[in-house]
């Protein structure tokens, strides 16, 4: 079965992109566009077949397509982003996506942002955020609960969301930061902390035993490798800051899921 990852080229736009906890400053297009193709050659690497969605100039954010979308083996939910600048990403996501999964949108009163949801097993962990809600919230629950996944909400402050402060780097481990969100929300998985001063190392993305990972937090980098070591797992380094500066991550780049 193939392995799919969905990506959209940056925007032109990138330069007029929302921003909620970083200061704005000067994005080179060009540099961000060959990070990009590093992080989609490293994607192919990694054992994906990449499928760009079209390009949608007109939406500043649009290459962080893992917020228009939570892809779950039995459907894909559809997310409606807390901005109201990017909710028009979703449409060219779900036509995509339909030729995989049968498509779940969220409602209006709803918000909810791919970002914020991240799914470790049978649980859905989900941010309540400044761009997902209660209602979005309850929406994915009633869509997956009867699939058999537990939805757990979990505050977020500090920063955009929940997948900036945890993401999941081996079945039962996390990397996470102790600044934005509490361990004792993952009882019974491993928690690794980022390292001090590497504020933004919490955001992996893992794609079986391969982890990709910015090259822009070494010390996390060292401890994840040693960590991750027994259990087979490593790490693929890519160069992540430009589009940092638009307060993406590597998750942020991609929906990653078996076809
Ligand atoms: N610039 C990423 C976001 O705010 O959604």
């Amino acid at each position: 079965m193939p392995r799919i990852a969905l990506t959209r080229e940056v925007s032109d736009a990138i330069a007029r992109c929302e921003l909620t906890h970083i200061a704005r400053q000067p994005i080179d297009v060009r540099r961000a566009r060959a990070q990009h193709a590093e992080y989609e050659a490293a994607l192919r690497e990694l054992g994906c077949r990449v499928e760009r969605v079209p390009a949608a100039p007109e939406f500043p954010d649009a290459v962080f397509v893992e917020d228009a979308a939570i892809v779950f083996s039995e459907l894909a939910v559809i997310a409606r982003p807390g901005a109201s600048s990017r909710r028009g990403e979703t449409e060219s996501v779900a036509r995509a996506l339909s030729a995989y999964r049968r498509v779940v949108p969220i409602r209006e009163p709803g918000t909810l942002d791919g970002g914020d949801v991240l799914v470790a097993g049978r649980t859905a962990f989900v941010g309540r955020s400044t761009r997902t809600n209660d209602a979005g919230i309850e929406q994915l629950r009633r869509a997956v609960s009867p699939l058999g996944y537990t939805v757990v909400p979990i505050p977020v402050t500090g920063c955009l969301h929940l997948k900036s402060a945890v993401t999941e780097v081996a079945d039962g481990v996390l990397v996470f930061q102790p600044d934005w969100v509490a361990a004792d929300f993952f009882r019974g998985f491993e928690a690794i902390p980022v390292a001090a001063g590497e504020l933004y190392g919490a955001n992996a993305l893992r794609i079986g035993d391969r982890v990709i990972y910015p090259a822009g937090f070494p010390k996390t980098a060292e401890q994840l490798a040693e960590r991750l070591a027994d259990r087979a797992v490593s790490l693929r380094l890519v160069e992540a800051d430009e589009l940092a500066k638009a307060e993406g991550a590597v998750t942020c780049c991609s929906l990653v899921f078996d076809a």
